[in-house]
């Protein structure tokens, strides 16, 4: 929200700005790597590939590298902030030039990559979504935002969020899973983390809600690829998610590198001024994705660079990260009267705003050496890290064999039990190598003896196999999307071998996607989801594994029984005329089954949870319902009860499940209680034919369980009151 205080001192000083200097602010540079090796960076790339330099080494070479910051363009007024300028000294030497050394001082921002911790890698957000707990959401982006401000960082590219149905997508690993309603809340939750109310705070970081908009739905999985959808889907399925985390205060936004239905986000008025600004009223500062501005030229909306500024900036974005477009050709866009000079002013304007509300005119330096020593991985930080790595871990399948009794011999195989730098997963950073422990570590830590599986070993004599199989950190993420989503042959191979044993095996999945798992549930008799758990994965796995923790994680994407369901695996999909069903002509595969292999909402607790008398009833404000839930097993656990809702006729196709509420139980055993949901009327509302925007009387039936799966079912006669 704009203060008329800082409003006063933009204008001020907008007009003492020449234009080259409202160029600058525009532009947003990286650091070049210079000198300190003698190799290039593309070098170092592929001796890592051909396996001649290992990762570490690789990171180590880089991360003491020397960057340039390119202080002379610094000097000259012509650059406005910084992307990945990591370390306190080093962005208070930056920062001072540009305070102490330019015409008009005006401080830099610098923006990092934070998303699931600094230096305390916590569980991946698709991992962290399956707690369906925004309270830990919320307190997990503090602890990032605390170290990255230590860290000289002032604003976040987090949080994403992208509705991702398609886990073909490397990216849903960044996302809270294939709910709007989740990915909203997510969004809401870290913003509020990362920004708390009073942005000046030295520990506080501005967050920017990406990538702007319905990135996650790019075509075949494959990123940076074509999204086309009807504006009544768009509305309705992908839209909310942003609204919600750009209502929450969010004070940047990053459209995203997708065209949608043909026009780049970079580029699109329609998303940055008309649906952005005008109407949810965002005051805020938008920023291109990396290089995304040239870009738009290879999407062939735009002729050459200066086209690509232009169409930009018009439509609304504010800053360039990096491709120079806005730094090359704005003044001369705005000379011959392209670029109109109040809408520079305006993009200026939202710059210098951020850095105002940031407090970074008063208070440039805000952190230095021994503040950001201190901040990074404390107790208290690792202590959060376990405790969000506990609450992700989804138990998929159990028949009895978990909790483990202590004393049971062991025997560990699949190497990523043993490669503790995989566990942070992607987006980390600023991880450093050996913070993370891995489930070998934790068992050494614990004095739990135990024998190491080896390819061409006979097997180890054990009571029962810890087996890890899945993917990697490289595996998901940007650029990093599958075609096959099935376990790899070696994996497969892995799990047959132990099972032949006649032993039992409990496999522990490490991946930034939901994968294929009918392997593992064939071949094991305990499947735990960790996801990429961060730099507690290992203790966080034994506590889960040994019953020390109730695992009481539900899954935010449904899992494949097959690669070739997507992208149409995800629960609120809309009805067919045919639904499936034993008849040929239904809407089917032939060779793999239509649901799930696990579907959205589902997870094992150590207990069970008996759901009775569902009631539900309209009230002034929407519709009420309620329903009994009991732990009826013999220890404590936490139960996500889930409310969903379906309208079985409507003026346009509606999706067969809606999640409209949750609540997690925490229930004694034994323990019964009421649970009570209030969906607003808003919720029941959709896009006609001609995108008005209606609620309509009639039947809706509400159905409330512990998976989408599984629920009651309650009906209300809605009518409008
Ligand atoms: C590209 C990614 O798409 C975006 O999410 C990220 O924030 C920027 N690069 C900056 O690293």
């Amino acid at each position: 929200m704009k203060h008329p205080e800082i409003e006063k001192r933009i204008q001020d000083l907008l007009s003492k700005m020449t234009l080259e200097e409202k160029v600058g602010q525009l532009h947003q540079a990286g650091g070049s790597i210079v000198g300190a090796f003698d190799l290039s960076l593309e070098e170092i790339l592929t001796m890592v590939q051909d396996g001649r330099m290992t990762e570490e080494e690789a990171h180590k070479m880089i991360s003491n590298a020397k960057r340039d910051w390119h202080e002379d363009d610094l000097r000259a007024g012509r650059i406005g902030s910084y992307l990945g300028l990591v370390g306190s000294e080093e962005m208070n030497r930056m920062q001072h030039i540009a305070v102490e050394e330019t015409r008009l001082g005006i401080p830099l921002i610098n923006g990092f990559d934070v998303i699931h911790g600094f230096r305390t890698i916590t569980p991946i957000p698709l991992a962290e979504s399956c707690a369906w707990d925004t309270d830990l959401w919320e307190r997990t982006a503090r602890m990032s935002a605390e170290e990255a401000a230590a860290a000289g960082i002032h604003m976040t590219f987090s949080p994403m969020a992208d509705v991702s149905k398609d886990p073909r997508w490397g990216r849903i690993a960044e996302s809270a899973g294939e709910d709007a309603l989740l990915n909203g809340l997510y969004g809401e939750a870290k913003v509020k983390g990362y920004q708390t109310d009073d942005l000046t705070r030295h520990d506080a970081l501005a967050a920017c809600v990406k990538h702007f908009a319905a990135y996650g739905a790019a075509e075949g999985g494959r990123d940076y690829n074509r999204v086309d959808m009807s504006p009544q889907r768009f509305e309705e399925e992908y839209l909310p998610s942003y609204e919600r985390a750009v209502k929450a205060g969010a004070r940047a936004v990053m459209p995203a590198f997708n065209d949608l239905s043909g026009v780049p986000c970079s580029v699109n008025k329609k998303l940055l001024t008309d649906i952005l600004r005008r109407r949810w009223g965002f005051d805020g500062m938008t920023i291109s994705d990396a290089n995304a501005i040239a870009e738009c030229v290879n999407h062939g909306i735009a002729e050459d660079r200066r086209d690509a500024a232009r169409q930009a900036l018009n439509a609304g974005m504010d800053m360039d990260m990096t491709s120079g477009c806005f730094l090359d050709h704005v003044k001369e866009l705005v000379e011959t009267g392209e670029v109109p000079m109040e809408r520079l002013d305006e993009a200026v304007s939202d710059i210098l705003r951020l850095k105002f509300e940031l407090g970074l005119f008063d208070d440039p330096y805000r952190s230095g050496p021994e503040q950001e020593k201190a901040a990074m991985l404390t107790p208290a930080h690792r202590a959060l890290a376990r405790e969000a790595a506990q609450r992700s871990m989804v138990l998929l399948r159990n028949d009895g064999l978990l909790p483990l009794k202590a004393g049971l011999r062991i025997a560990l195989a699949g190497k990523l039990a043993f490669e503790k730098d995989e566990m942070s997963g992607t987006w980390a950073g600023s991880y450093q190598p050996g913070d993370c422990k891995s489930i070998q570590d934790a068992l050494d830590e614990e004095h739990i003896a135990y024998r190491a599986v080896a390819e061409d070993q006979p097997l180890p004599d054990c009571d029962v196999f810890l087996c890890a199989i899945g993917e990697g950190k490289n595996e998901s993420g940007e650029a990093a999307s599958r075609a096959s989503l099935e376990l790899t042959e070696a994996d497969i191979a892995l799990l047959k071998r132990l099972k032949e044993s006649g032993k039992p095996v409990v496999a522990v999945v490490f991946a930034g996607r939901p994968l294929c798992l009918g392997p593992a549930v064939e071949n094991a008799d305990a499947i735990l989801m960790a996801w990429h758990p961060g730099v507690e994965a290992g203790p966080a796995i034994l506590d889960v594994l040994y019953g020390r923790v109730n695992p009481s994680a539900k899954l935010t994407a449904g899992f494949p029984s097959a690669s070739g369901q997507c992208p149409s695996l995800y629960y609120d999909h809309i009805r067919t005329g045919r639904p499936a069903g034993k008849f040929k002509y239904t809407s089917k595969y032939l060779d793999a089954p239509v649901e799930p292999l696990f579907p959205f909402g589902f997870g094992l607790s150590y207990t069970s949870f008996r759901y009775s008398d569902i009631s539900a009833v309209q009230t002034g404000l929407g519709i009420h319902a309620e329903i009994t839930v009991q732990n009826i097993g013999d220890r404590a656990g936490d139960e996500i009860v889930q409310c969903y809702f379906r309208d079985p006729v409507a003026r346009r196709v509606r999706p067969v499940r809606k999640l409209a509420a949750f609540e997690k139980a925490a229930l004694r055993p034994g323990e019964s209680r009421r649970i009570a949901f209030d969906i607003p009327k808003a919720a029941f509302g959709y896009y006609d034919q001609d995108m008005n925007f209606v609620i309509d009387d009639g039947l809706i039936e509400i159905h409330i369980g512990g998976n989408v799966r599984d629920t009651l079912q309650a009906n209300v006669d809605y009518r409008s009151l």
